[in-house]
């Protein structure tokens, strides 16, 4: 019978998710509820991205976003299917996205005690050519239901309840913790159900794959250069890292979390603080590579102990492996 339950007792993300809450007492399945408006959210991008090409959804959207980049029509469709999923859900009271330059306060009608900031679609370079995008989400608690402000979504990331992203690529990939482990769940078109296919994740200690953009190199700073030059000329006599960056972070942040190695952002002369943006990017992806036993390094600092002071701030990040991870922080702690 063993193999047969499999096929014939589908472990779905929202079952999996209730097993999860039914172990905290206090929960009241808000949690289930925005979860699920989040996977609906994810399988409508999924199917968008899929017939882009023949749906006219290949371009740009004519508008540019707070961050100087214009936006594609998938951007902008993506960040307005999950804006009405989330406020549709009740469960949420504030949202912050990329593609907005202002929080999204959500009515006192339709208001729940959860703060969602997210990537709608992450990659979006990559969207015209065919090549793995995703969406990235982070959640934290409302301190004071009562006394919603700002400071609710400018929280260190260790305090976020939930991660996730979702990957449309080859597969339609939905990556979540919850803070207990991470796993990774499967979209089966013909049920349009996400099924657990990745339980309980783990990232390997030492990895054999580094991931940046080489292309910046001339203005990396000198530990950045130092541990790169490690990878590619090591001099402990083991072979040189491959090289591997595929341009959006949902894709170079799930092969590290499968695979193993390093992925990096670093700051550099011209954007001392990177590009990731720390609120829907570092955060939910450090968050992550945690609950796997990986790290996430800021070139200062643990990540998720940054505390941002605006909404979009950046911060350079150095995830992934646990083992590849402390050769960086080595160089530079030896640096400061
Ligand atoms: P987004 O498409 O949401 O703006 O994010 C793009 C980010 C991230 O996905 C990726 O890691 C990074 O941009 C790539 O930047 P470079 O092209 O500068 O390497
Ligand atoms: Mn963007
Ligand atoms: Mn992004
Ligand atoms: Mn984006």
């Amino acid at each position: 019978h063993a193999a047969d339950a499999n096929r014939t007792d589908l472990m779905t993300i929202t079952r999996y998710v209730l097993n999860e809450q039914s172990k905290r007492p206090e929960s009241r399945g808000d949690f289930t509820i925005l979860l699920s408006h989040i996977v609906l959210g994810c399988k409508f991008v999924c199917s968008a991205v899929n017939k882009a090409g023949l749906a006219k959804l290949i371009g740009l959207a004519g508008e540019t976003n707070v961050q100087g980049e214009e936006q594609k029509k998938l951007d902008v469709l993506s960040n307005e299917v999950f804006i009405n999923a989330f406020l549709s859900s009740g469960r949420t009271c504030i949202l912050v996205s990329e593609e907005d330059e202002e929080a999204t306060f959500v009515d006192p009608a339709l208001r729940g005690k959860y703060c969602v900031v997210f990537d709608p679609l992450d990659g979006s370079s990559n969207i015209d050519c065919g090549v793995s995008i995703g969406t990235i989400f982070g959640i934290y608690m409302v301190k004071d239901f009562n006394n919603i402000t700002l400071n609710d979504v400018l929280q260190p990331g260790k305090n976020m309840v939930a991660a996730g992203y979702c990957m449309y690529g080859s597969s339609c990939t939905l990556v979540l913790s919850t803070g207990s482990g991470v796993n990774g769940f499967t979209l089966d078109p013909s049920l349009g159900e996400f099924i657990l296919t990745h339980p309980d994740i783990k990232i390997p200690k030492k990895g054999k794959i580094y991931s940046v953009n080489e292309g910046n190199a001339k203005n990396w700073d000198s530990p950045t250069a130092k541990y790169v030059d490690k990878c590619k000329f090591p001099t402990d006599g083991s072979s040189p890292k491959s090289l591997r960056y595929i341009g959006s972070m949902v894709a170079d942040v799930h092969r590290t979390l499968l695979y193993g190695g390093i992925f990096m952002y670093p700051g550099d002369k011209k954007s001392p603080d990177g590009k990731l943006r720390v609120l829907y990017e570092v955060f939910p992806m450090s968050y992550l590579i945690e609950q796997a036993g990986g790290q996430a390094f800021t070139g200062k600092i643990r990540a998720l102990d940054l505390i941002p002071q605006k909404i979009h701030d950046r911060s350079p990040v150095f995830l992934g492996s646990y083992d590849d991870v402390e050769d960086i922080k080595a160089i530079y702690t030896a640096h400061e």
